[in-house]
């Protein structure tokens, strides 16, 4: 889509997103190792699973997630209902259009072809818009109808793995494997600069081994997130929503609700998890740079470096989702749940 403007009465969230793809992938592209904590919980459900399998991100954007794990041996497909999220993706893995809840993905692969199934902050954005307002009973149903097609494609003893902003947040974690890893450990799967940069600026060790919950305990201990609103949704409600022109288009998924869903396709639920961890940067300047982003998609350029604006936006976020500074970083908090999951049958 060239054209930078929502003009139409009735538009989508592929044309939405058509639209937020340049800047989110500049992002990105340009602070490749920001979200490198975000990886951490995906090391701890696949490692191990064997080697040549068939992995699909779900919701890829930009392929954020698939191409931070492209060091393990597998076979990536990246699938987006925006082709533009997906041109923008800086890896050569197979990827896919999605249509209709990924039908036509389930379609093309069928049954039982992944081994594993990520979805990073996709549900909260598969939204059924009715004259451009999201309608809330056909979303749920859009959610349900996702389910079924991801239950389906993932195969038997396959793993999935759900990360989004929750509609709330009074999930106990709970995780049934109480698995040990050292940062070093993670090499096979994530780049070495991510965990050296994990490492440096939390002065983890690279080679002690924690649990995944020691691990977070940890990011507690050294950047505590004494934001009130300890996820990103106020930040998204209440700062992105009412400034921007085309608000922030989005229904916060039920984990409860998707656990249970899940059930019903023999997919256990093996661990709940709320992950607040931070997005790192080198500055603050460079946090307010990259959050730019997301205030700027009816802008008609990408974000530009601007030292006062880059340092206003680091206020704003600072305001809306707390920014610590540690160790001459500066940890943006963040916070998403992350629901692992399990196909027996
Ligand atoms: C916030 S982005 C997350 C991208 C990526 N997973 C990451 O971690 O950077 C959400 C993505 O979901 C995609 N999306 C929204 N609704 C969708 C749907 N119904 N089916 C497939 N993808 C959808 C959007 O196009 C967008 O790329």
């Amino acid at each position: 889509m060239k054209n930078n403007k929502l003009n139409k009465n009735n538009y989508s969230t592929a044309d939405y997103f058509n639209i937020r793809a340049p800047r989110y992938a500049n992002s990105i592209k340009t602070f490749p190792f920001a979200r490198s904590l975000d990886l951490i919980p995906y090391c701890f459900a696949i490692k191990d699973l064997g080697t040549n399998l068939n992995f699909l991100d779900a919701f890829c954007g930009p392929g954020f997630i698939s191409s931070s794990l492209s060091n393990l041996n597998h076979k990536f497909v990246l699938a987006d209902v925006s082709d533009e999220m997906i041109k923008s993706s800086s890896t050569n893995h197979e990827s896919f259009v999605v249509k209709n809840d990924f039908e036509n993905l389930l379609n093309k692969y069928g049954k039982g072809y992944f081994n594993i199934i990520v979805s990073h902050g996709g549900f909260h954005h598969a939204v059924s818009l009715v004259n451009n307002k999201i309608d809330n009973n056909k979303t749920i149903e859009k959610h349900r109808n996702i389910i079924s097609n991801l239950s389906k494609l993932l195969s038997k003893d396959g793993i999935l793995i759900i990360a989004d902003i929750p509609n709330d947040n009074y999930i106990e974690d709970y995780l049934l494997s109480d698995k040990h890893y050292s940062l070093s450990q993670f090499k096979d799967i994530v780049s070495s600069k991510s965990l050296q940069l994990i490492s440096d600026s939390l002065k983890i060790s690279l080679d002690k081994a924690y649990s995944l919950i020691q691990f977070q305990n940890i990011i507690k201990s050294k950047v505590p997130n004494q934001n009130p609103h300890p996820v990103p949704r106020y930040y998204f409600d209440e700062y992105i929503a009412k400034r921007t022109k085309y608000g922030h288009i989005a229904m916060y998924p039920d984990f409860i609700d998707i656990k249970s869903q899940f059930e019903k396709y023999g997919i256990k639920n093996i661990g709940l998890f709320n992950y607040h961890s931070p997005w790192i940067f080198e500055s603050n300047n460079a946090a307010g740079w990259f959050f730019k982003e997301k205030f700027s998609i009816d802008r008609p350029t990408l974000p530009n470096e601007n030292s006062e604006l880059d340092y206003m936006m680091y206020e704003i976020i600072n305001q809306y989702l707390g920014v610590n500074n540690y160790n001459d970083f500066s940890f943006v908090n963040w916070g998403v749940t992350y629901s692992i999951f399990k196909k027996y049958e």
